[in-house]
């Protein structure tokens, strides 16, 4: 049926049935408590009745005072003890306050070891991540550059999440005529090399097929390698390749795109520990831009 209703399945919570059961329970104890004391009025009354009245056990009296007065003391204290364990053991030692008392024990022990973290970390100050020099001695400003959402979000399906044609602009200014270096899928994703850049395509592969004048290698630090003639060669990305270049490199242009997005690839976080921002210039949404964002420029610091 098209507009068939649905039907409503009733939804209580395992907390508020947990709830619910321990009240009934509470009603029950309450409930047996007194009962247990209008039968203890009533006995007692029985009990007088029997002794004075009609002389049941007349002979039976300790210390010149009366049998009954002995049964109903008795009976008091065991009346007694009835409403203590309904009104303070199972109140106070039930399960619940039993969970109370953990969870709240448990949260002084949380708070006690931040504060003890605290104290470690403010008297051993953990070493800022170390920049791993490159494999050759020439000294080359590696540059990490990128477009990344809020969220450091960067692709989605092998491909862009925008297009922003102002960052391309940027993005080509600055790398012309320099070494690009990329992770295999960066690579697939454009439709053909990019002119005036000389690629450098990092694969596993052993026999990975590239158009002529693009260079293979097989690890990170042959790419640098290869790119050693290069003052600043730039990673282009993507995910992967980021995340381990970021130890070698100088620099990170970052365009910041001010909006978050459903990704699959992300950029590692940039630590402000070690990263300093040296430049930030806005670019407004407009006609040709779906979003503002901004230029970044990070020097390790
Ligand atoms: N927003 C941006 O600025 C930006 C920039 C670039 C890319 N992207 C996006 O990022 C996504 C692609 O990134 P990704 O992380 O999936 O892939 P990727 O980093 O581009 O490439 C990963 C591939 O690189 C090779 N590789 C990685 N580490 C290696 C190592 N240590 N040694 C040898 N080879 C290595 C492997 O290739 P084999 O499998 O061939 O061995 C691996 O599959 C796409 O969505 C793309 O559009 C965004």
């Amino acid at each position: 049926m098209m507009f068939g209703k649905k039907k409503e399945t009733p939804q209580i919570d395992k907390e508020q049935l947990e709830l619910i059961k321990t009240a009934q329970k509470r009603i029950k104890q309450k409930r047996s408590l007194y009962i247990h004391f209008v039968l203890f009025l009533i006995g007692s009354v029985a009990m007088i009745v029997a002794s004075l009245v009609f002389d049941v056990g007349v002979m039976v009296n300790l210390f010149g005072i009366n049998w009954f007065v002995y049964a109903i003391l008795i009976w008091f204290l065991i009346l007694l003890y009835h409403a203590f364990s309904v009104y303070f053991t199972n109140k106070f030692l039930g399960d619940a306050w039993e969970q109370e008392q953990l969870t709240k024990l448990v949260a002084l022990q949380k708070e006690r070891i931040a504060k003890l973290q605290q104290q470690v970390e403010k008297n051993n100050p953990l070493p800022t991540e170390k920049k791993i020099p490159l494999p050759s001695s020439k000294k080359s400003e590696v540059t990490l550059i990128v477009a990344a959402g809020e969220n450091d979000e960067i692709g989605k399906d092998n491909q862009l999440i925008w297009h922003l044609s102002d960052d391309l602009k940027r993005f080509k200014a600055l790398t012309n005529g320099h070494h690009i270096i990329m992770g295999r899928k960066t690579f697939e994703s454009f439709p053909k090399p990019l002119p005036n850049r000389t690629h450098i395509v990092i694969s596993r592969q052993a026999n990975y097929q590239v158009p002529s004048g693009v260079i293979v290698v097989n690890n990170l630090e042959d790419a640098f390698d290869a790119a050693k003639s290069d003052k600043q060669p730039f990673v282009i990305g993507g995910g992967e390749i980021y995340k381990q270049a970021m130890a070698y490199a100088n620099k990170i242009e970052l365009t910041r795109v001010h909006e978050t997005f459903d990704a699959d690839t992300f950029f590692p976080k940039i630590d402000t520990a070690i990263w300093k921002e040296v430049n930030n210039t806005n670019h407004p949404k407009d006609e040709k831009h779906q979003h503002a964002f901004s230029f970044l420029t990070y020097i390790r610091g």
